[in-house]
């Protein structure tokens, strides 16, 4: 009898956090390295949330809470939903976990059966085919390709549509490419779901307040309001409140499947940190005042990288609409060998060169399921993102 479970055959670790611990490995060996894998804002945790949090310790704020998080932050989401998404909620529909990541992963524990597909546009968040396997259930990818700025169109979503499809999985901005949708093409999305009542809607909104120039963010169930009643919104503080150690990530839907989410949850990890909900609540009700700065110097950061790594012969790097990453092509490099003797026959063998050869770790494109491309993380200083991408450009010049 085998001691570990089949389920994870199915599944490989996250290949983001194994290049972050790479990196990470190198420079704590002496080497020069550059780190563009991580997906975290540079900047601390906001003074006003962290009072929040000691003052929370101080009140002894520090034992279990109801499973699925304290009123106060329950109430502080409907207020979020309604303020930025003009969406109705009642805490009864919401349900707080220990990031989006545990969210995401309770809605597929609650729902998913055997032979359950999930349609997920690719490229995508490394986490979400794994978890959908772990939860039992079938990816089904969609390619979102460059000539199509990374975004899928109605067309191929009716396409994916089975009678087994539970879910379709949305994520605007994108994690990898920083590609949003408009108001329109979303609204050609939801269309296709309305002629296919089966289909629930899971949007993952992390990036939401990361969204640049005219860009303007919105979400299935704001867009469509008839899929109010088979729509997952799921955000967080992660990103935009720089508070991803904190691990406070969110979900309003329709009640039956939040009592079902909080009954996987009261099974495993129970209620979010106590602290970090505290803090939370302050991130959602306190000014907001810093979303707009952090945001311009991210834009500013968007299009130094853009310019800089279009300068490298073999790639093209479109320029994005939100979230902090871009993930050009290297179509252009395929073929070629490096200074160093390697054979650039994919995006892995690219981005390992690249490590080796001249210390700036990224991730590579296979782990967000389309290829030939490195996905770059911006949320890092200007003079370490220059000089990164003088090494990338330098690296791809070098090849022949
Ligand atoms: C698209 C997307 N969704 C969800 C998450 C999870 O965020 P957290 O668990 O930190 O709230 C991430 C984090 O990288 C992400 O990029």
């Amino acid at each position: 009898m085998a001691f570990l479970s089949a389920t994870l055959d199915r599944v490989k670790p996250s290949p983001t956090i194994a290049v972050t611990t790479k990196a990470a490995e190198l420079k704590a060996a002496g080497r020069d390295i550059i780190g563009l894998g991580a997906g975290e804002p540079d900047f601390d945790t906001p003074d006003n949330i962290k009072a929040a949090a000691v003052a929370a310790i101080a009140a002894g704020k520090t034992k279990y809470t109801a499973v699925d998080g304290i009123p106060e932050l329950k109430q502080a989401i409907c207020a979020k939903f309604k303020r930025d998404n003009a969406l109705d909620y009642t805490p009864a529909q919401v349900t707080v976990g220990t990031g989006g990541k545990q969210v995401l992963y309770n809605a597929f524990m609650a729902t998913l059966n055997a032979g359950d597909e999930v349609i997920i546009p690719a490229p995508y968040w490394v986490s979400y085919p794994d978890m959908v396997l772990l939860a039992g259930g079938t990816p089904v990818t969609i390619e979102a390709t460059l000539a199509a700025d990374f975004k899928i169109t109605a067309d191929q979503l009716e396409a994916a549509i089975t009678p087994a499809t539970k879910w379709f999985l949305f994520n605007s901005p994108s994690n990898p490419t920083g590609a949003g949708y408009s108001w329109d093409e979303l609204k050609a999305l939801t269309d296709v779901l309305l002629r296919h009542p089966h289909v629930w809607v899971m949007t993952d909104d992390m990036y939401e307040h990361l969204a640049y120039g005219n860009f303007k963010f919105c979400t299935p169930a704001q867009v469509e309001p008839r899929l109010y009643d088979r729509t997952l919104t799921v955000n967080g503080v992660s990103k935009a409140y720089a508070m991803t150690g904190w691990r406070i990530g969110y979900a309003a839907g329709p009640e039956m499947l939040i009592k079902a989410m909080r009954k996987v949850q009261s099974q495993s990890t129970s209620n979010p940190c106590s602290v970090s909900q505290y803090a939370a609540v302050e991130a959602l009700n306190g000014t907001q005042d810093f979303l707009a700065p952090n945001n311009a110097l991210f834009e500013r950061r968007r299009d130094l990288v853009v310019d800089m790594l279009n300068q490298a012969p073999g790639v093209v790097c479109p320029r994005p609409e939100g979230a902090f990453y871009v993930y050009p092509s290297i179509a252009g490099c395929i073929g070629k060998t490096s200074a160093a003797g390697v054979l650039i026959d994919n995006d892995e063998t690219f981005a390992a060169a690249l490590l080796e050869e001249t210390g700036v770790a990224v991730v590579f494109g296979a782990a967000f399921g389309l290829s030939p491309n490195f996905r770059v993380s911006y949320a890092t200083s200007d003079a370490a993102l220059e000089e990164a991408c003088k090494r990338i450009v330098g690296f791809c010049k070098s090849l022949n």
